[in-house]
């Protein structure tokens, strides 16, 4: 990823990821990994990792604000966490997710949506659910780069009957014809989400521009978790899916700090002299 001079899956020292960059790992068969964000802490700490590309994700309503489903974040609520990250990183490119009902009633509203995103948050593309070329097209009309986002699109969980792998037997051709419909509409890269893996297998060998999955196997180009999933923190809302794979247990370690702290002012033993002035 990061050779001896710096540069980072091919952008120059100091330099961010640009979707170009994207597109030559592609070109050269070459993986990325690719994590949720929403505040400047984990911004500064991923984009220090490595990691090429940060989403500033509508699951921030489920991850951070606590609600059932993605469906009640606004744009309104999104900005300001999409601007942290910007600005807490260097390196990394930060995709600002369009909320649930900020871009479904066609390009006009879609690229109002895309362009405060762009003027108000300083991301350096969006990303939008559903197999929609024309809104894809009108946004990346108007010099705003868009990643798609098909098989098991979030937004529209009441309408799928939850959270269930798309694509299986028959509806394989219709995810693969939803996919070629995104590149051909311009969009730079796409997220699969919940696809069986020889699905995705085939889509990633038949499209040009690089996939991003998520319970779609080992084939993609690149993958994509939800950093609280990632790293362990999730607490409640119901069982980790499958796809997921914890690094790390932080919901155990900040469990741990809390309780021995609180433990050590209870005891007296927290402040000392050290921490006194
Ligand atoms: O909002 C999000 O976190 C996403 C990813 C799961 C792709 O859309």
């Amino acid at each position: 990823m990061s050779d001896a001079v710096g540069s980072l899956y091919g952008a120059p020292v100091g330099q961010r990821i640009r979707t170009r960059h994207l597109q030559q790992l592609k070109d050269r068969g070459e993986k990325w990994a690719m994590l949720t964000s929403y505040d400047q802490y984990t911004a500064r700490l991923f984009d220090e990792a490595g990691i090429p590309v940060l989403l500033v994700g509508d699951s921030a309503a489920n991850n951070v604000f606590g609600y059932e489903t993605t469906l009640p974040v606004t744009t309104d609520e999104l900005i300001p966490m999409a601007r942290a990250v910007v600005r807490a990183t260097s390196r990394a490119l930060v995709v600002g997710d369009l909320a649930f009902g900020s871009y479904e009633e066609g390009p006009a509203q879609a690229i109002r949506t895309s362009v405060r995103f762009m003027k108000e948050a300083q991301v350096h593309a969006v990303k939008l659910e559903g197999a929609r070329p024309l809104l894809i097209e009108a946004i990346v009309s108007t010099g705003i780069p868009v990643m798609a986002h098909i098989g098991f699109t979030p937004q529209s969980e009441h309408q799928i009957g939850g959270y269930r792998v798309q694509g299986r037997g028959e509806d394989a051709k219709h995810l693969i014809e939803a996919a070629h419909s995104c590149q051909e509409a311009g969009a730079f890269a796409i997220v699969l989400e919940m696809v069986p893996a020889a699905v995705a297998a085939q889509i990633t060998s038949e499209l040009g521009i690089p996939t991003i999955g998520i319970g779609a196997g080992p084939d993609c180009d690149a993958q994509v978790l939800v950093w609280q999933d990632m790293a362990g923190l999730r607490v409640g809302g119901g069982p980790v899916p499958r796809f997921v794979k914890k690094y790390a247990d932080l919901a155990t370690t900040l469990s741990d700090a809390a309780k021995t702290y609180a433990a050590e002012v209870r005891d007296g033993v927290f402040p000392t002299q050290d921490h006194s002035f």
